[in-house]
């Protein structure tokens, strides 16, 4: 679900007025809907509810400190892969003890710093890792709780950027090879091996390439419940979500796109419980974009038309240092204006303000006739949009504002131009 609708002429976010809030607030401006989160959380947890299952939310797609606490409260845990995000998590209120720490290039500081805080389990992604993480806890007189990251080399027909599970990319060990690698950790000492990990890619629409990496993997799991006894079996996140046409009234044409095929979560369990039921052990799962990639939009405002000689250009004052998703994945983002609009569409770019070709959000869009200071929504950017903003062009980071019913609370400010130059100096 989601939690965008028009009311009285006007988008809202739950109850809350989305014009009068960026009236309020100023824009870019970034909103997420607390219910939606909580929404997507409690309808996986329930469609899983027949495995011994854990929630670690996959930190990385949106981090603020809000978001991670409300998590923390329904009981996730966090899939984390820096240290920085789990002093974050750790801020928020949620529990070390449920984090799993992901990731190819752990530095000795950050398993140090992991160690410390008692992490579940490290997922390793090499030998050489595995091998620091044993010298550290050595050092430290700790044991270190550690899966090995498989890659089971299966297609799983997303973006080259965010597809992971195959051999040519950087993730994982090899599967097969991943036998030795075990029986090497095993007689390391300071380690104590507790599960295995995979993660296949991200924005998956298909149920299929899940199955068939479970499949693949199941047999090595019982091997290693038998050798190792682990806890475990992570089978990482990468749940697609739906970016077009995500009003729910989406039959009007200026929204455009394919007709997309959702994945469903009670498909995304009906066909895989009962493949991991069997396995008899805890079953870890990092959903990120799934828990909150609808909950969020970018509000921006419209501040000039261009027309060239081939195109209209509808430039804005959010950019791709704020949402960067269309410039390098070629993301697709729904754009609706905050006011209701009238039937009257005409075929627009949208651009922000940086100096770049790439940063535009649309491109030969059908949208409703929009003017100088209207404010349109980009919507599905609650996954991958704030956390991967930038200063470029010395632009400050937006604010961003949780809602809960009527209510609406500002998470993060604004930068202001202090913030920008906050820890430079002249030297000499
Ligand atoms: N677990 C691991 C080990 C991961 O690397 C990731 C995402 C996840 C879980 C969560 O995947 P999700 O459920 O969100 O698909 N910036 C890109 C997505 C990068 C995903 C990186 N890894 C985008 O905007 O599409």
């Amino acid at each position: 679900m989601h939690s965008f609708h028009y009311e009285n002429g006007s988008l809202h976010c739950e109850g809350v007025d989305l014009n009068a809030l960026a009236e309020e607030h100023g824009t870019p401006l970034y909103v997420y809907s607390k219910g939606t989160i909580l929404d997507h959380y409690h309808r996986l947890a329930a469609a899983m509810s027949d495995l011994d299952c854990q929630i670690c939310y996959a930190t990385k797609a949106n981090s603020n400190i809000a978001v991670l606490n409300l998590l923390a409260e329904e009981g996730a845990g966090f899939d984390i892969v820096s240290a920085g995000e789990l002093f974050r998590v750790e801020k928020a209120g949620g529990d070390s003890g449920k984090c799993t720490f992901a990731g190819v290039g752990k530095t000795r500081a950050e398993i140090e710093y992991a160690l410390r805080r008692e992490i579940y389990s490290f997922n390793a992604e090499s030998e050489a890792e595995i091998a620091l993480i044993s010298e550290v806890a050595c050092e430290m007189g700790v044991v270190a709780s550690i899966a090995l990251r498989v890659n089971p080399n299966v297609d799983a027909q997303t973006h080259k950027y965010i597809s992971t599970g195959k051999s040519e990319n950087k993730f994982g060990i090899d599967f097969s090879v991943i036998r030795e690698a075990y029986e090497r950790a095993a007689g390391l000492p300071n380690i104590n091996i507790r599960g295995l990990q995979m993660h296949i890619g991200s924005q998956l629409t298909s149920v299929s390439p899940f199955v068939e990496a479970v499949k693949k993997v199941a047999p090595l799991v019982e091997e290693l419940k038998e050798k190792y006894h682990i806890e475990f079996f992570s089978i990482g996140g990468g749940i697609g979500i739906v970016y077009e046409d995500t009003l729910a009234s989406g039959v009007k044409d200026w929204w455009g796109g394919e007709d997309e095929n959702p994945l469903t979560i009670e498909e995304y369990a009906a066909q895989l419980v009962p493949l991991l039921k069997p396995l008899g052990l805890k079953i870890i799962l990092e959903p990120g974009r799934f828990m909150v990639g609808n909950a969020g939009i970018l509000i921006s405002e419209v501040l000039y038309e261009k027309h060239g000689s081939a195109k209209t250009f509808k430039i804005v004052d959010a950019a791709m240092n704020d949402l960067i998703r269309p410039a390098l994945y070629d993301g697709h983002h729904d754009i609706v204006p905050l006011k209701e609009p009238s039937s009257e569409s005409e075929e627009v770019d949208v651009v922000g303000p940086v100096c770049e070709s790439g940063d535009f959000f649309a491109q030969n869009r059908l949208l409703p006739k929009l003017e100088s200071g209207d404010k349109i929504g980009l919507l599905s950017a609650g996954a991958y949009g704030f956390v991967m903003a930038s200063n470029y062009n010395s632009r400050p980071l937006p604010a961003e504002i949780l809602v809960y019913n009527n209510s609406a609370h500002v998470i993060r400010e604004r930068q202001s131009f202090d913030d920008l130059v906050r820890g430079e100096s002249i030297p000499f």
